[in-house]
């Protein structure tokens, strides 16, 4: 089978590449390289052996996309592409809805065009934003998203909702990641943000490298067991593997389907409890501060992951201590290649 992957040079998106490929699908990337690098491809080429087809291009563009699906047969799509940055998005709102609400409609229609049936969507737990339970389940009801960026999620899933209660065809699925972390185990790939990392593993691995002087901890008088922020972090390799079992899932499916799965641990570990193990498992001393409060932060999320194992038999298997090393891992091997 032939999928298309958007995003697919991205952080997720390239490990599922790999996941892809090991499960015998055939991925084709469809990216623009606004937020990653071609040396990417190179990472996965090391890794799988052979090149993997790659389209530059932007999927907010009907034409691109028409012809996407015009020369190839297509048979499912992942779609990852999107803007993330959550900042950012507080600034330029008409950015994150034109591109990450934009693609979506742009892609369901092309899939329609050419009766490509079958996808899997990227959404995101900041649709559950502050929760008044934890762990949340499916059903936790969503609340108002603190950003652009999150509402983005909330409304492309309401888009895949709509399109297949409509009575068409499409067989769609939402997963709902929770904080992706790690890298591949080889090192070949990983996350790579531009600029200064918003996000707190690639800002703790650069500090570490000594890229940053510190590591600000946004917080430590929250009501949590040490005061700083909880979260489900989850290694990058097994989300991407959530994507290979949901698109063999949709493969059985022949009528109109909808659904969402959280993907995470169903564990919560704090920001300190991180930067703890991150130190112990890799023998560095990080040299971080506390500082204020982020605004925005959620103070304590995690998933209830039992839907997705019961449905789609997925469960995350590495560990925290596994995701951290790897990350090092591949902070290390980023500063050899400079
Ligand atoms: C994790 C924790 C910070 C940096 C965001 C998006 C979410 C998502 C993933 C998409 C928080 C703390 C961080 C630092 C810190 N999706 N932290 N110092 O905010 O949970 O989720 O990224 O891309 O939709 O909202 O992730 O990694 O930014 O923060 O103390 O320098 O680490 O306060 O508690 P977050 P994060």
């Amino acid at each position: 089978m032939n999928i298309l992957v958007t995003g697919g040079a991205g952080f997720i998106g390239s490990h599922t590449v790999v996941e892809l490929e090991n499960a015998g699908f055939r991925p084709i990337i469809l990216d623009d390289f606004s937020n990653s690098e071609k040396s990417v491809l190179d990472g996965l080429k090391n890794i799988l052996g052979h090149d993997v087809e790659c389209i530059e291009g932007n999927c907010n563009d009907t034409e691109v996309l028409r012809s996407v699906f015009a020369s190839h047969k297509i048979d499912g799509v992942i779609h990852f592409a999107a803007a993330k940055a959550v900042g950012e998005s507080v600034e330029n709102p008409l950015k994150y809805y034109d591109l990450n609400v934009g693609s979506l409609i742009k892609l369901i229609r092309t899939m329609e065009e050419f009766g490509v049936k079958k996808m899997v969507f990227s959404s995101s737990c900041t649709v559950y934003g502050e929760p008044d339970e934890i762990p949340v389940t499916e059903s936790t009801p969503r609340k108002p998203a603190n950003s652009p960026y999150g509402n983005t999620k909330t409304i492309c899933e309401d888009i895949l909702r709509d399109t297949v209660l409509s009575g068409r065809n499409a067989q769609f699925v939402a997963l709902r990641y929770f904080n992706p972390i790690g890298a591949h185990e080889t090192a070949e790939i990983g996350e790579l943000p531009s600029g200064v990392p918003s996000n707190l593993v690639p800002y703790i691995t650069q500090t570490a490298a000594g890229l940053r002087n510190e590591l600000t901890i946004f917080g430590d008088d929250y009501d949590t067991i040490d005061g700083t922020n909880i979260r489900d972090f989850i290694h990058v390799v097994d989300l991407a593997k959530a994507h290979v079992l949901a698109l063999k899932f949709l493969e059985e499916k022949e009528e109109a389907y909808y659904d969402v799965f959280n993907i995470g641990t169903g564990k919560g570990n704090s920001v300190k409890e991180l930067v703890d193990t991150f130190e112990e498992v890799n023998g560095v001393k990080l040299n971080y501060k506390i500082g204020p409060r982020r605004p925005g932060d959620t103070i304590k999320i995690y998933g209830d992951v039992n839907k997705s194992q019961d449905i789609l038999g997925w469960k995350a298997e590495k560990t925290l201590a596994e995701a951290l090393k790897d990350a090092w891992r591949w902070q290390q091997k980023l500063a050899e290649r400079k």
